[in-house]
């Protein structure tokens, strides 16, 4: 999940210094600081590399531009002409700059902590693209997909295909992990669940496995509920990251038998901290005992969140009994 970013003082100073937040995620060395801020700051395991799942309909010539309070803002792609007409020849120079932040980190980081690279899952990258904005329901992507399924099955196979490549480049450049976050999967009805979000997934994952068999796949399919057992079996992912929603029995009963588990406190819960906030570690790691298990949060950490409840936070797993 989002271990850096604004709640880090540190991080607010690079970015200012960086100018844009693509400035950022496209200055290797600039990335490669805030990515290890945390790990800096914090006793944790492992590393995630600092960009964004916007990078690649950027790469591949998307307009896109991260703006004050609104968020990501992009210039909407709704046909197959618009498709056509992106201009990806920057694509390679671009996740150049991305790998070449892979291989800094992985060279400044100690040999026992991870480093997890990460590409957001086509169906996510693919609401933002069509509606040019984040949304609550991901209305505009699930009309197209209806509307025109065609349009909607060509930038999903663009999508797995960049990917892939995104991917298998953060591999080669030193990521011992990578993560796929589909955090708009949740809104699908479940016929178009298995359409965009589990389809595509295995094919990434096949994909990978077969250049890379070596490095772990974790799916963050968020708001999978139901489906998650389904997601892990379809797809071959060998971790599930669970949002805060996923309830823990079901993690423990259902999901850990098929895979690593990941998650989930409340990052709300991390953001408020106090006695709740150690009783919950407690929980979690008490229901996932003797299981698959990586502590994490249930989504990323919210901008007002105190760093010293992060402290706290990473204090109370290590001391944990469970
Ligand atoms: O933890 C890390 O350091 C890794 C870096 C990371 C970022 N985004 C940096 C970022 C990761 C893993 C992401 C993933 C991401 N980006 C997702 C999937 C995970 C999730 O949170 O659901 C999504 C949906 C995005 C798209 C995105 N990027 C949005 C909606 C926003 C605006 C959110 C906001 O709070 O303004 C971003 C911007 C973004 N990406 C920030 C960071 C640190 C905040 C940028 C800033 O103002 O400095």
């Amino acid at each position: 999940m989002r271990q850096a970013g604004r709640y880090l003082p540190e991080y607010r100073e690079v970015r200012a210094r960086a100018g844009s937040f693509l400035d950022l995620c496209y200055s290797p060395e600039l990335a490669s600081e805030v990515t290890l801020q945390p790990i800096r700051r914090f006793d944790l395991d492992a590393a995630i590399l600092f960009a964004d799942i916007l990078i690649v309909p950027h790469a591949l010539g998307q307009e896109l531009r991260f703006s004050e309070g609104e968020g990501p803002l992009l210039e909407p792609i709704t046909t197959l002409a618009d498709l056509d007409r992106l201009d990806s020849s920057a694509v390679d120079m671009r996740f150049r700059l991305i790998f070449e932040t892979v291989a800094q980190v992985r060279s400044a980081l100690s040999p026992e902590k991870a480093l997890i690279g990460f590409c957001g899952a086509p169906w996510t990258v693919a609401t933002y693209m069509v509606a040019g904005r984040g949304s609550p329901d991901q209305a505009a992507a699930r009309r197209l997909a209806y509307r025109d399924p065609a349009f909607m099955r060509a930038l999903i196979d663009l999508l797995c295909e960049t990917s892939i490549t995104y991917l298998s480049g953060q591999i080669a450049a030193g990521a011992d992990v990578v993560q796929v976050f589909d955090s708009w999967a949740g809104t699908l009805a479940d016929d178009q669940f298995f359409e965009w979000v589990i389809a595509p997934t295995r094919r990434i994952v096949q994909e990978l496995k077969r250049r890379h068999p070596q490095v772990p796949i974790i799916g963050f399919p968020r708001g999978a509920g139901a489906l998650a057992g389904r997601y892990i079996e379809e797809t071959g992912v060998d971790g599930i990251s669970c949002d805060t929603a996923h309830p823990l029995a079901d993690m423990r009963d259902r999901l850990a038998p098929l895979a690593t588990v990941q998650g989930n406190l409340d990052p709300l819960l991390l953001a408020e901290g106090g006695p709740r906030l150690g009783e919950r570690v407690d929980e979690i790691l008490g229901a996932l005992a003797g299981k698959p298990h990586v502590f994490n949060l249930g989504h990323g950490i919210v901008p007002d969140t105190p760093p010293e409840h992060v402290d706290e936070l990473v204090r109370l797993v290590r001391q944990s009994r469970c």
